[in-house]
């Protein structure tokens, strides 16, 4: 029988990509999503992609009630992927009790839920922001958690404390948390992608929806760092390489190969990139040159940070395998993409 996993937040960026690659290692999907920063023709992608259109239940996961009935009807689900989240750095400043209330209701109601109908396993989604900026570069998985610079970033934070809590109390429940350095780039086929609402925050969809003219310029924000170009260094990885580490994941809980019931991971490519670094990756891999001017720092942005992945490298056997320059590429035929659409 086909192994059954839920996919929270599965009509989002990172949940559609790990939808295409689940189904294509042979696993039966269930995708949980509200459609608050989604669309539901995306399920409908994902089957153009993989031959099978994976159920949509459109729920929020914040109605315990709804929850309940809903992996009542899933109950012999294998494990859940809990990607759904508000993710806006900046806009979780002004609507902290949103952000808190969200990422973490839904959370616990899951937990809550999971030990309700017999799901043993989770695989969290969570963020290298929890490191802040660390004093050793690259940074492993032991290095001191610090104090969260916004309400997001403490999400991810309180949303670990919880789940190893809830692990330690309730024998039934493994997960693993996966620390994902900066994801962008988009699927080959240019039939899923990342849909930012608005005014991008992230580095990649504002380059692309500038390259593309939505935008007059990028605006690199500050170039008066501590590093050698001057820009903020970040480890950026490709989407589908981060899709397959939450294969890999749930494959080590379901066939108990975790060494503890509760495990970390950083999933990154190991390498540094600077701001001015990416927007030449861009331009070399699109061959489109792109508007840029340099202006001040963006506050609570952190200096520099890349991952030592080693641990996912040797105990889950991954390793990112994209170039920066396909990550640009891949995107860019999703930006257009999007547009022709529109
Ligand atoms: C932020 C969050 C991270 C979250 C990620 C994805 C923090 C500290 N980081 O990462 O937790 O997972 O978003 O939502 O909370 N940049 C420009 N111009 C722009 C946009 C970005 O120069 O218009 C620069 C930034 O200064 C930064 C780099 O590009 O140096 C990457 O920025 P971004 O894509 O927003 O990601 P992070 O801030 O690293």
């Amino acid at each position: 029988m086909k192994k059954r996993i839920i996919v929270t937040g599965g009509t989002g960026y990172i949940g559609s990509h790990t939808a295409v690659e689940l189904i294509q290692e042979g696993y039966e999907v269930i995708l949980l999503d509200n459609l608050y920063n989604s669309e539901a023709e995306v399920a409908g992608r994902i089957g153009q992609i993989t031959g099978t259109t994976p159920v949509l239940e459109v729920i929020d996961l914040c109605d315990a009630s709804k929850l309940d009935a809903t992996l009542k009807k899933h109950s012999g689900a294998d494990a859940i992927i809990h990607f759904a989240a508000y993710k806006a750095v900046g806009e979780s400043v002004n609507k902290p009790l949103e952000y808190y209330r969200n990422n973490l209701v839904s959370l616990m109601n899951l937990l809550d839920s999971m030990r309700s109908f017999s799901i043993p396993h989770m695989v969290f989604s969570s963020s290298c922001t929890v490191y802040g900026q660390p004093a050793i570069l690259p940074v492993t998985e032991d290095a001191p958690v610090q104090p969260a610079v916004s309400p997001y970033g403490n999400t991810k934070q309180i949303g670990e404390e919880i789940i190893r809590d809830a692990v330690a109390a309730y024998e039934q429940i493994n997960a693993i948390s996966l620390r994902y350095f900066n994801p962008i780039g988009a699927h080959a086929s240019a039939l899923i992608g990342e849909l930012p609402r608005g005014v991008p925050e992230n580095l990649v969809p504002f380059i692309t929806q500038t390259a593309y003219g939505l935008r007059d310029e990028l605006k690199v924000f500050g170039v008066d760092y501590d590093t050698p170009d001057g820009s903020c260094i970040r480890d950026y990885l490709h989407v589908v390489d981060l899709a397959k580490a939450h294969v890999i994941a749930v494959e080590r809980l379901i066939s108990g190969k975790n060494k503890n019931p509760y495990e970390v991971f950083n999933l990154g490519t190991g390498k540094g990139v600077s701001v001015l670094e990416a927007i030449s990756a861009f331009e070399r891999a699109t061959g489109v040159s792109l508007r840029y001017s340099i202006t001040g720092r963006r506050p609570g942005d952190i200096e520099k940070i890349w991952a030592d992945p080693s641990l996912a490298n040797r105990e889950l056997g991954w390793k990112t395998l994209s170039t920066l320059e396909e990550c640009m590429r891949t995107a860019w035929a999703w930006e257009n993409e999007i547009r022709k659409k529109k």
